[in-house]
């Protein structure tokens, strides 16, 4: 203990896999709230979240005490083979933010969600096929891994991925296929042309997307997108899976996300904000349709007790806070917007996930991008990037305004000083 960061981040070089980025040395002490330290006593606006976990903030009492209490009684004993109220009960209270009947599958993380939703699809439906979308990020298994695609490093010789599947555009207004009446555009290029030249219908048991793409940049759809997909869906017995890990659970001023958009997904994926910084995820989904049978598909971990007792907190406290999630999100939108820089190309998202998009010369702007989050951090505000150049805002929901403001500001003065 007591080493200095240098020793610290030397040490995690030589002994861990270093097949992931950072964008800045930041070795977290502690947090409280909306603010993080670091290992030499710095204190920092958290404009992360741990990637959108910390709905409720870092040292959350109420979590703290839940858990405690939950330690007491037992750490785990695993729901695949034995029964235990609390997850029930938090089932109960996940499944009563669904506009249907639904039922739950515990797991333990986004991925694991994808997974889990792959296989129900599959099951449910006997059909194979399941499309997604290109410029998503669903996870880093094999199976999620083959919906991903916001980098082409994700993919990179880890191939042959599942078969089956197939990527298309996601309705994104920077993509020129899409710049006119994306939706009409996209959802004909479904009909008449994946469904007549890549694979019957009656072959495909689902398409999977993000409804808003998180880290291929901060991507929202147009308005009528999903609804309209969906009703196209609907006459060939397809489900729609909406991957909601980041998306869910208040992040963007709603329960879901899938609320903005009037559809109403056949199962939604879920995990980081859930468990309340304990990792657990879930798939939540049409009672009808969650029906893979005993011995198909279980885990050890899924619906760990610990994580339960932080969620039944999160399910409590996440409803309240949705009007401040969107009232802040959009003050932050605001702030960004009247950057004064030739670089900033766009800002945009909804509630808590917010994205500033940096361009030169009309390519992303990855320098700029890097300059950005590392002068910030100098700065004492934590954010990273999202797709190839865009700086991703996603605080705990519980920050306050002027804290998000201030943050904001810091952010907004160095894009200017590009
Ligand atoms: C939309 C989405 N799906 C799935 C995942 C994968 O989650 P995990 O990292 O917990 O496996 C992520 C992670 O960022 C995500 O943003």
């Amino acid at each position: 203990m007591n080493k200095s960061i240098y020793e610290v981040i030397k040490e995690d070089e030589e002994y861990l896999m270093q097949s992931f980025k950072r964008w800045y040395p930041f070795v977290i002490s502690h947090g409280k709230g909306a603010i993080v330290y670091d290992i030499e006593g710095k204190e920092y606006i958290d404009f992360n979240a741990g990637i959108g976990v910390l709905a409720l903030g870092h040292g959350n009492e109420k979590i703290i005490s839940a858990v405690n209490e939950q330690m007491r009684k037992f750490f785990h004993y695993s729901l695949t083979d034995f029964y235990y109220e609390l997850a029930v009960e938090v089932a109960k209270r996940l499944t009563s933010f669904m506009p249907y009947s639904a039922k739950v599958f515990y797991t333990n993380s986004g991925t694991e969600s994808v997974e889990a939703a792959i296989k129900i699809a599959r099951g449910h439906t006997g059909r194979q096929w399941i499309i997604g979308f290109i410029n998503s990020f669903h996870g880093r298994t094999l199976g999620s891994l083959s919906f991903t695609s916001s980098k082409a490093i994700q993919r990179k010789s880890f191939s042959p991925l599942l078969p089956s599947t197939y990527l298309i555009p996601y309705p994104d207004k920077r993509n020129p296929l899409c710049s006119d009446n994306c939706t009409e555009t996209l959802i004909s290029f479904i009909e008449d042309w994946i469904f007549k030249k890549i694979v019957d219908p009656s072959e495909v048991a689902a398409f999977i997307a993000e409804p808003i793409q998180g880290e291929g940049g901060v991507i929202v759809p147009p308005s009528d997108f999903f609804y309209k997909l969906n009703n196209l869906l609907k006459k060939y017995g397809i489900l729609l899976i909406m991957d909601e890990v980041q998306t869910g659970i208040g992040r963007t001023g709603k329960m879901f996300a899938f609320e903005h958009f009037n559809v109403t997904p056949d199962i939604v994926c879920l995990a980081k904000a859930i468990g309340g910084g304990i990792p657990l995820g879930a798939v939540v989904g049409r009672k009808e349709i969650m029906d893979l049978p005993p011995g198909s598909h279980a885990n050890t971990f899924g619906g760990n007790p610990l994580a339960l007792a932080a969620s039944k907190v999160v399910l409590e406290e996440v409803p309240k806070l949705l009007d401040h999630v969107s009232s802040t999100g959009k003050k932050i939108i605001e702030e960004l917007k009247d950057t004064k820089s030739p670089y900033l190309y766009d800002v945009r998202g909804m509630g808590l996930l917010i994205g500033a998009e940096l361009r030169k010369d009309n390519k992303p702007f990855y320098e700029g991008l890097e300059k950005v989050l590392y002068n910030s951090f100098k700065r004492g505000v934590l954010a990273i990037g999202a797709g190839e150049s865009t700086i991703r805002i996603e605080p705990p929901l519980i920050i306050d305004e002027d804290l998000a403001l201030k943050g904001t500001k810091i952010i907004k003065e160095e894009i200017e000083k590009l």
